[in-house]
C-alpha cells in the first residue's frame, strides 16, 4: 500500500469547513492508503511562540475532533509532531544542504510575514518552516501528501531537496534514500461562515464540530442572508444567499429546491429556511458531537491513542534515520 501523510496546526478547534475538506478527505484516504496523520504542534509554535498554553489546549482537541469525525486509530497513525524527536535531527542535516534562498522564495513566507505584520517572524524557525515540513513528510518516506493549494509550493521544496539529497548522498545503483513526495491535491469548497466570508476561526464566524446542538442554532439564527429579504414578504435569491451554500453540503436536493423556491416567491421565511438547514445539519453533526462528548469524559483514552500512534511513528522514522545517517556517513 502507498502511504499517505498529513499533519495539521493545532491552531484551533475544527470547524465544518475542515470536515468539508481536508478532514473529509483523511478519512477517505483511509480506504486506500497506510495513513500517518499528525498534529504539527511545532509548526504551530512557529507563529504561536508565545502562546504555548493554547496549542497544548487544541492539541488534544483537535485529536478529539479526529476521532469524533471517524479517523481511525486501527487504521491510521495519528501522532504527535514534537514527540517524535527525529523530525528535528532530519531537519538539521537538511538544513546542511538547503539554500536560505530557496526557503526565502517560498510564497508563504512573505505572505505571512506580510499578513502578521503586527508578530516577529523573523525567526529562523519561521523561514525554515517548509523544511521542517519536508522532514516530516520524508522521515515516513510518504508518497502522497493531501494539501491544499496554498501548501503545494512547500511540497514542491519538498522535491527539490529530497532530490538534492539523494543525489548528493545516495549511492549509485541502490534505491535513493528518499522517494520525491508527490501532493493530492485537496478541493477545498468554499464553505462560508455566519457573515457570509470564509468560515474560519479568526473572523469569529465558524460553527464547530464541539458547538452544541442549541449554539449551533443560535449561530445559524442570526446568519447572513440574501441582503435583498429585509421583509418575510420581499422575495429573495438562494444564490446570493450563505445560507443556500450551507444548504448544498447539508440538504438533499428535493427539499432543497423546495426551500429555493419558497424563497423566490416569499413563500417562506429565512428562520423557516434556516430551521431545515440546522435539521439536516444535525443529521451530520449530532452523531459527531456524541462521540466527541464520550471522548471528552475520557481524555486519557485520547491521550493513549496518541501514545500509540507515536510508538508507531517512532519506530518508523527511527528506521529511517538509520539510513539517513549511514548514507551521511556520520560516524556511529
Ligand atoms: N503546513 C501545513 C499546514 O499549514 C501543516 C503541516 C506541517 C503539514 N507539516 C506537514 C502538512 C507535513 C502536510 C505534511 O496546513
Ligand atoms: Fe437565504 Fe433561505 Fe432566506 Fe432565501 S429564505 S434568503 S435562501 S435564508
Amino acid at each position: 500500500m502507498k502511504r499517505v501523510l498529513s499533519g495539521m496546526r493545532p491552531t484551533g478547534p475544527l470547524h465544518i469547513g475542515h470536515l468539508l475538506g481536508a478532514l473529509g478527505n483523511w478519512i477517505g484516504l483511509q480506504d486506500q492508503y497506510e495513513c500517518f496523520y499528525f498534529v504539527a504542534d511545532w509548526h504551530a509554535l512557529s507563529t504561536m511562540y508565545d502562546e504555548p498554553e493554547s496549542i497544548e489546549e487544541f492539541t488534544i482537541e483537535i485529536v478529539m475532533d479526529w476521532l469524533s469525525v471517524g479517523l481511525d486509530p486501527e487504521r491510521s497513525t495519528l501522532f504527535l509532531q514534537s514527540a517524535i524527536l527525529e523530525h528535528a535531527e532530519l531537519f538539521v542535516l537538511l538544513s546542511m544542504i538547503t539554500p536560505l534562498s530557496w526557503l526565502e522564495r517560498v510564497p508563504s513566507y512573505k505572505e505571512v510575514r506580510q499578513q502578521m505584520a503586527h508578530k516577529e517572524l523573523g525567526t529562523l524557525g519561521f523561514l525554515g518552516y517548509p523544511l521542517l515540513q519536508t522532514a516530516d513528510i520524508i522521515i515516513y518516506r510518504a508518497n502522497f501528501v493531501p494539501v491544499g493549494m496554498d501548501q503545494l509550493p512547500h511540497l514542491e521544496l519538498s522535491r527539490e531537496v529530497v532530490r538534492r539529497f539523494n543525489s548528493m548522498y545516495g549511492s549509485e545503483g541502490s534505491d535513493p534514500v528518499f522517494p520525491e513526495p508527490m501532493h493530492l491535491l485537496t478541493e477545498a469548497p468554499k464553505v462560508p461562515g455566519t457573515d457570509g466570508r470564509k468560515m474560519s476561526k479568526s473572523y469569529n464566524n465558524a460553527i464547530y464540530l464541539k458547538d452544541p446542538s442549541d449554539e449551533v442554532w443560535e449561530k445559524l439564527r442570526p446568519m447572513v442572508t440574501d441582503p435583498a429579504r429585509i421583509k418575510r414578504t420581499d422575495p429573495g435569491d438562494p444564490d446570493k444567499c450563505p445560507v443556500f451554500e450551507l444548504h448544498v453540503f447539508f440538504t438533499p436536493e428535493e427539499r432543497r429546491e423546495e426551500a429555493a423556491r419558497g424563497c423566490r416567491i416569499a413563500g417562506i421565511g429565512c428562520i423557516d429556511c434556516k430551521k431545515i438547514l440546522f435539521e439536516e445539519m444535525e443529521k451530520t453533526l449530532s452523531p459527531i458531537r456524541e462521540r466527541r462528548n464520550k471522548l471528552a469524559k475520557h481524555p486519557d483514552k485520547v491521550r493513549q491513542i496518541l501514545s500509540d500512534g507515536n510508538k508507531k511513528a517512532q519506530t518508523e522514522s527511527a528506521r529511517t534515520m538509520k539510513d539517513v545517517r549511514r548514507a551521511i556517513r556520520l560516524y556511529q
